[in-house]
């Protein structure tokens, strides 16, 4: 599949999206939410690759869901066409880590979509906002949800309901972002962290971030649960041996991934 709305580019073991409609400040229509989701399972597929960074330009990671789509829907375009639905939430099925290098406007549906990666690095000039509310409609990619469990509800409220953007150290404060850099280092501290993570076992990489994100989606007994059987099931793996090994030994590690 060739791609018109992103650009797609591997750097050793990590792939690299760059979300690609300047003109409109990288707006999410169906066309790129079609392209990124592909883009995503091919990398997702790929046993060369160990972790995926998703990007914008220097001025917006993405301005939200594409307004001049949306104008003049309907209900029922909305309801049967299955929107936002049917083609933003293939990111939620990705198993190898995705994180989100964010410089610039990273608004409604683009904050939605950086959320919905497993991290954030932002730059200083990264700016966050769910200003759906202006538009006379609400978030419609998990805004209303994600954001309190990142940020707490009364900045969450405080966001959506007077659509005020959020600055790069207030995102880091707020805990949305997991850290603020220098714009010209944005990339390169990204590519730094995903090359580190792609050297790490990558079933275990993986029951990481699994693991992680259970703890949005049970009470802490069944997540402690889920974390040791998890846990216990490393003990299967032969990278488990090596990475015990290879310290007692005082060397790196060389995972199999097996
Ligand atoms: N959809 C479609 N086009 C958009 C867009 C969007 N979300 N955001 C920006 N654009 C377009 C503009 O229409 C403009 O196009 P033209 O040059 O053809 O006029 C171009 O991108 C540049 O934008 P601006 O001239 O507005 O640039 P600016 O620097 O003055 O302002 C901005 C930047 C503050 C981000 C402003 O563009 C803006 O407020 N954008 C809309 C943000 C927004 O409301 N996002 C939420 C969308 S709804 C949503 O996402 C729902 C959901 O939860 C799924």
């Amino acid at each position: 599949m060739s791609y018109e709305t992103i650009l797609v580019e591997t750097k050793d073991k990590v792939g690299v999206i760059t979300l690609n409609r300047p003109k409109a400040l990288n707006a999410l229509n169906d066309q790129l939410m079609d392209e990124l989701g592909h883009a995503l399972q091919q990398f997702d597929q790929d046993d060369a690759i160990g972790c995926i960074v998703l990007t914008g330009s220097e001025k917006a990671f993405a301005a939200g869901a594409d307004i001049a789509l949306m104008a003049n829907y309907t209900y029922m375009d909305a309801f049967k066409g299955n929107y936002v639905t049917k083609n933003w939430e293939h990111i939620r099925q990705i198993r190898k880590p995705v994180i989100a290098a964010v410089s610039g406007y990273a608004l409604g549906g683009g904050c939605e979509l950086a959320m919905m990666c497993d991290f954030i690095i932002a730059s200083e000039t990264a700016k966050f906002g769910q200003p759906e509310i202006k538009l006379g409609t609400i978030p419609g990619c998990g805004g209303t949800q994600r954001l309190p469990r990142a940020i707490s509800k009364s900045k969450a409220m405080d966001l959506c309901l007077t659509a005020r953007m959020m600055d790069a150290q207030e995102a880091e404060r707020s805990g949305l972002v997991s850290r603020v850099v220098a714009p010209e280092k944005l990339m390169e501290e990204t590519l730094a962290a995903a090359a580190t993570i792609a050297c790490m076992s990558l079933p275990v990489v993986m029951m990481i971030k699994d693991t992680v994100n259970r703890a949005y989606e049970t009470t802490l007994s069944e997540g402690v649960q889920y974390e040791r059987r998890m846990f216990y099931s490393t003990f299967a793996s032969d990278d488990q041996k090596e990475g015990m090994k290879a310290f007692l030994e005082k060397r790196p590690p060389q995972f199999k991934n097996s």
